[in-house]
């Protein structure tokens, strides 16, 4: 119940002044909305910027210029919504399965979500913000958003073509579903704000923390040693994943600060 003294969450200016760094903030963002979804169903469902309030940690060691780590503070509780444990991990697989371009996972799990056999794609779509040929493409930046003139009026050409369908989705789709698009929604504008586009790093930690939700509740609900094994290997070879596509990140981070130069 205490006043907090932070930086609303898209006030650059501000938020680089306390020594922070906003692709810093984005990332801690990111990370914080994704254990709620995936790891505890329970989703604080109104993450507009006014509501989101950034302060240097308090706990954090020396001030060194642009060094120093965020803490998140999260107002206006007014609208929770709590996912029951086969949708969590329904949800979680299809974002799991949206990272990774695995067109089949991201049908299945549109289908056992509501959107029918008929418009999964369409799903796949409003909830990335990208043309289905762009959600099942293998190259890693696959869903990155660039913020571009073209980006926004092939969207909006999207939008108006599909109305009827886009509609229909709405109308199918279960309300607690809605909330998590709604939910999606705050979240991408609040990244684009601190980013000027989506970033492959949100990504990444949306594939990472689904991952990791579907293999706790299989962990939990598995009982011989053998299916036990079988999920640690599982889990061997999805780190490995993630491990090569931290270094993809980190050598296009790379890149672009040696081409700033
Ligand atoms: N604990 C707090 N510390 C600092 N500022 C606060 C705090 N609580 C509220 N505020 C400020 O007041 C504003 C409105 O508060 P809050 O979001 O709870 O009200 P609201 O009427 O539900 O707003 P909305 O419906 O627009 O989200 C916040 O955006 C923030 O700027
Ligand atoms: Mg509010």
């Amino acid at each position: 119940m205490e006043f907090i003294d932070g930086a609303q969450v898209n006030d650059l200016k501000l938020i680089q002044e306390m020594g922070l760094r906003p692709y810093e903030v984005s990332k801690l963002v990111s990370q914080a909305f994704a254990e709620m979804i995936f790891k505890h169903g329970f989703v604080h469902c109104d993450p507009h910027a006014a509501n989101l309030l950034v302060r240097p940690l308090p706990l954090s060691k020396r001030f060194i210029p642009g060094k120093r780590k965020p803490q998140l503070i999260l107002l206006d509780h007014g609208l929770y919504k709590e996912l029951d444990f086969a949708t969590r991990i329904n949800y979680a697989t299809l974002w799991k399965a949206l990272v990774l371009s695995d067109a089949k996972s991201i049908k299945e799990t549109s289908v056992k979500l509501g959107a029918g056999e008929d418009l999964y794609a369409l799903f796949a779509g409003v909830l990335t913000m990208r043309p289905w040929n762009r959600v099942i493409d293998p190259a890693v930046d696959h869903l990155v958003i660039k913020g571009t003139d073209s980006d926004r009026s092939e969207l909006q050409m999207y939008a108006s073509q599909y109305f009827p369908q886009i509609s229909e989705l709405l109308r199918r789709l279960p309300r607690v579903i809605l909330l998590m698009m709604k939910t999606n929604d705050c979240l991408r504008a609040v990244n684009n704000s601190l980013l000027q586009g989506s970033s492959l790093e949100t990504f990444f930690i949306i594939g990472k923390v689904s991952s990791e939700a579907i293999i706790e509740a299989k962990m939990s609900q598995r009982k011989s040693v053998l299916g036990w094994i079988c999920l640690w290997l599982e889990e061997m070879m999805l780190e490995a994943r993630f491990f090569g596509l931290q270094l993809v990140l980190w050598l296009m981070q790379m890149r672009k600060a040696l081409s700033s130069c």
